[in-house]
């Protein structure tokens, strides 16, 4: 790395509430990386895209991350005006060893995502060697995680892609047994791939979330005016039927808290059968403990999605009570799944207990999936 301008693909697609980040996670994550470029005496020049701008703004500007780096790093991290061009080019070449550049949100041009070749090429001028970083956005076949990486002989992904796919692989490619999914979140469609994948890997699904409900309508068990989706009931049939062909087993909640609806937790009451006027919003003290019961000797775990509506502390108690009894399980390695998983449990005092929580969404979901992400499969790992 030495005398080296490092191009680092970080995501830092991190949430931004009035100009401030609200969970600067992704950002931290990639320190690692960054501190060891700048200890080898090389220049890290960051890039990465920040949601989903339809043309430049300066709401989808990367201002906030070059301050919370400069903090973070304790020097400041210049922000170049754009990803590509002279002025920026001109910011590159005068780093020296030891110096860092962020640049600018690369989606502030659309040849970012369709993967645009001159556009890599203008990405790849004046750096020596690229880095990727950016588990979260690996599922993307962009400039930038993709296109941008054939053009150095030298590139290698960083530590925290690294750690992601330590962690995520441990899971898909034989996990020590008793292997368990938690899996949770709104709705079937999101983990019919995860779920299918899995079933040959794991011994027990713990299945909680509005997902569930669809899962107990399927079976006949009355749901009342839980969301369920009406037109994937006959495959949730068929996947239960799969499990149990496999000897897998597949738990869905006995009891529940509801309330006739999300915004109204002053009529919540736990039942075990659900009344045609309320809806199912978390998973019942009952279930959480037969839940935490089923964990007890698991040496492998993977969580993907809340098991309530956990953004109202009204339906949050069966997450973080799982949550909570996961961490402290010793012997067993937790992987927590990013997104809503890690905003539920990721920040909890006792989230040090998981031994991995992903900073991917649905780059993390795609490589539950046994999908290819592109942005691997560029660095040819
Ligand atoms: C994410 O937040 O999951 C990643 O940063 C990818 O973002 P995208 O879905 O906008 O590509």
């Amino acid at each position: 790395m030495a005398g080296k301008r490092v191009l680092v693909r970080c995501d830092f697609n991190v949430p931004i509430h009035n100009g401030r980040i609200t969970d600067p996670t992704r950002i931290e994550a990639t320190l690692e990386t960054i501190r060891y470029i700048l200890k080898e005496g090389g220049s890290p020049v960051l890039c990465s895209h920040l949601g989903r701008p339809k043309e430049r703004s300066p709401e989808f500007s990367l201002k906030p991350v070059a301050e919370q780096l400069s903090a973070a790093l304790g020097f400041k991290v210049p922000l170049a005006p754009d990803c590509i061009g002279d002025v920026t080019g001109r910011m590159v070449s005068a780093l020296k060893p030891g110096e860092a550049l962020l640049l600018e949100n690369l989606r502030f041009h659309p040849e970012e995502e369709a993967n645009d070749r001159d556009f890599a090429h203008e990405l790849a001028r004046g750096k020596d060697v690229y880095v990727n970083d950016a588990f979260g956005a690996a599922h993307r076949a962009h400039a930038s995680t993709a296109g941008v990486a054939q053009l150095f002989s030298e590139r290698a992904g960083g530590f925290l892609m690294m750690r992601e796919i330590e962690a995520l692989g441990f899971v898909v490619n034989s996990p020590p047994r008793p292997a368990i999914a938690i899996l949770g979140g709104a709705k079937v469609s999101d983990k019919i791939g995860v779920i299918k994948h899995l079933l040959l890997k794991l011994d027990t699904f713990l299945i909680g979330g509005a997902m569930a409900y669809t899962f107990l309508k399927a079976r006949g068990t009355p749901v009342g005016r839980s969301r369920v989706e009406e037109d994937k009931l006959e495959l949730a049939r068929e996947l239960m039927e799969a499990a149990q062909k496999q000897g897998v087993n597949f738990v869905l909640p006995s009891d529940h808290v509801v309330a006739e609806s999300p915004d109204k937790p002053e009529t919540a009451a736990v039942v075990s059968e659900i009344p045609a006027n309320m809806m199912g919003l978390d998973i019942g003290p009952r279930t959480a403990e037969d839940f935490i019961a089923r964990l007890s000797g698991a040496k492998t775990v993977i969580w993907n999605g809340p098991l309530g509506l956990f953004e109202n502390a009204a339906f949050a108690a069966g997450t973080l009570k799982v949550g909570e009894a996961l961490a402290g399980c010793t012997g067993v390695k937790s992987i927590i799944g990013g997104g809503d998983t890690a905003a539920a449990v990721g920040h909890q005092p006792w989230s040090h207990g998981f031994t991995h929580i992903s900073t991917g969404g649905g780059a993390t979901l795609e490589y539950l999936e046994g999908r290819e992400l592109p942005g691997l499969k560029a660095l040819d790992c």
